[in-house]
């Protein structure tokens, strides 16, 4: 059990076939992937990376498995131009840099705040937005600072804000966060 594994049970319960879904940080595309398997042929998936080479990966795992995702090279801050608003079953962020890749580009907390505000702007009513906040080694600790405290100030009347932890793990346990919005 993993912090990945925990998100795919949780963005199961949301995201149906048909659905339309968010992966706000493509990486090497495994997300996508899982996404683009929930949602189906009749579904959509757009991914976003700012990266070429996260896309590239995305892209190539995505045709060695038949699915079909939208990517975007954008930062996930300027989603909100590509949607209508309420239009979003489920949104995914896994926060941190690219998986052996170059370690000086992570997710930063000002364009990730932006991006959860666009992004909930996005959701449906009875929507999910999945943000894994890795932290630590070469991306540091001061995204995770951050936002933990920010994300306390999500309106409770519109959110649920479910933050997990992984209470004895030694080391930079990941933080799963799910935010519901209400219906
Ligand atoms: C931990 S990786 C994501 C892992 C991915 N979901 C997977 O399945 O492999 C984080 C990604 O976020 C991307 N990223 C960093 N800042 C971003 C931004 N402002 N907008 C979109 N993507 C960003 C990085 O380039 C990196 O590829």
């Amino acid at each position: 059990m993993n912090a990945l594994w925990l998100t795919h049970q949780v963005v199961a319960r949301f995201l149906k076939r048909g659905g339309t879904c968010i992966d706000a940080t493509a990486g090497r595309g495994y997300d996508t992937a899982f996404l683009c398997e929930l949602a189906g042929d009749e579904g959509s998936v757009t991914a976003f990376d700012i990266q070429q080479e996260a896309l590239d990966s995305t892209r190539q795992l995505l045709e060695e498995r038949g699915l079909r995702a939208r990517l975007i090279l954008d930062s996930h801050e300027n989603m909100a131009k590509y949607f209508e608003s309420e239009s979003i079953d489920v949104i995914l962020f896994n926060l941190g840099y690219l998986p052996k890749g170059d370690h000086a580009v992570y997710t930063r907390f000002e364009s990730t705040r932006a991006a959860i505000e666009s992004g909930l702007g996005l959701l449906k009513r009875g929507g999910l937005m999945s943000v894994c906040i890795y932290y630590g080694g070469d991306s540091g600790y001061e995204e995770k600072e951050a936002l933990i405290p920010y994300l306390s100030t999500l309106d409770d009347g519109q959110y649920q804000v479910l933050m997990t932890t992984f209470h004895n793990w030694k080391k930079d346990p990941p933080i799963p966060v799910f935010i519901i919005k209400q219906r």
